[in-house]
């Protein structure tokens, strides 16, 4: 049998990486610390997310509340599991964005939301290019998905613009009040991504 070490090595490597760099922006993983600057962009942006974000409805939670969470979402990464990133422009938080080990083993699902005042300049698609190649980056991820209500359109434009395809339409208990019911999934898989000649178009 497999001695402590031995097993939190093995989880270690599984662990998905806590930094990436795009062209304008950093992607790193959120801590507790970081519970002033993630307070301060949800709060301003509330309206914003209220439509598609059934947790929206919660805010704003206190500065200990929002640590906790933090807290979790960090102990969810040191165990393999999901990866929860704050995007910063030159150093500033202006939104969040996340992988999630959902559906099956071998694919990952990309989740994302931007501050109120930084919408309209790419930089979810941004991010979300980035994620995305990290994320075929990781051994047997098959899979990469996108999933928004149909009436998110922001929200679906980015994996349209990143050359993602439309798989499957899926009736869906509403859960926000923005949406219509219908859940747009999008996928890429990782020979596509791998053979794209030119950047998907702006
Ligand atoms: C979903 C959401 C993150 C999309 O934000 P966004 O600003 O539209 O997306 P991007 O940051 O990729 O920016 C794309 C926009 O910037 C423009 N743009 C400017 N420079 C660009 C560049 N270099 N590259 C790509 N787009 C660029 C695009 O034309 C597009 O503008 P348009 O919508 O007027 O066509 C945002 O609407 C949001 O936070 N919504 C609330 C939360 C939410 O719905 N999350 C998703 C739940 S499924």
């Amino acid at each position: 049998m497999a001695d402590h070490a031995q097993v939190s090595e093995a989880r270690a490597m599984e662990r998905l990486p806590e930094r990436t760099q795009t062209q304008r922006l950093v992607l790193r993983r959120l801590t507790p610390e970081d519970e002033p600057v993630l307070g301060a962009s949800v709060t301003a942006s509330l309206e914003h997310l209220l439509p598609w974000f059934p947790w929206a409805d919660h805010e704003p939670v206190s500065p200990d509340q929002r640590r906790q969470r933090i807290a979790t979402w960090e102990q969810e990464w040191r165990a393999g599991g999901d990866l929860y990133c704050g995007v910063f422009l030159d150093g500033a938080h202006i939104g969040n964005i996340g992988l999630h080990r959902r559906g099956t083993a071998d694919s990952i699902e990309i989740g994302y939301w931007l501050h109120v005042d930084h919408t309209g300049h790419g930089y979810i698609t941004e991010a979300s290019e980035a994620l995305t190649t990290l994320a075929f980056e990781q051994p047997g991820i098959e899979r990469v998905a996108i999933h928004h209500d149909r009436a998110n359109v922001a929200s679906g434009a980015v994996p349209r613009r990143l050359g993602f395809t439309l798989e499957r339409e899926v009736t869906k208990e509403l859960q926000a009040p923005g949406e219509d019911g219908v859940e747009f999934q999008w996928k890429m898989v990782r020979a596509a991504w791998a053979t794209r000649l030119v950047r998907a178009p702006r």
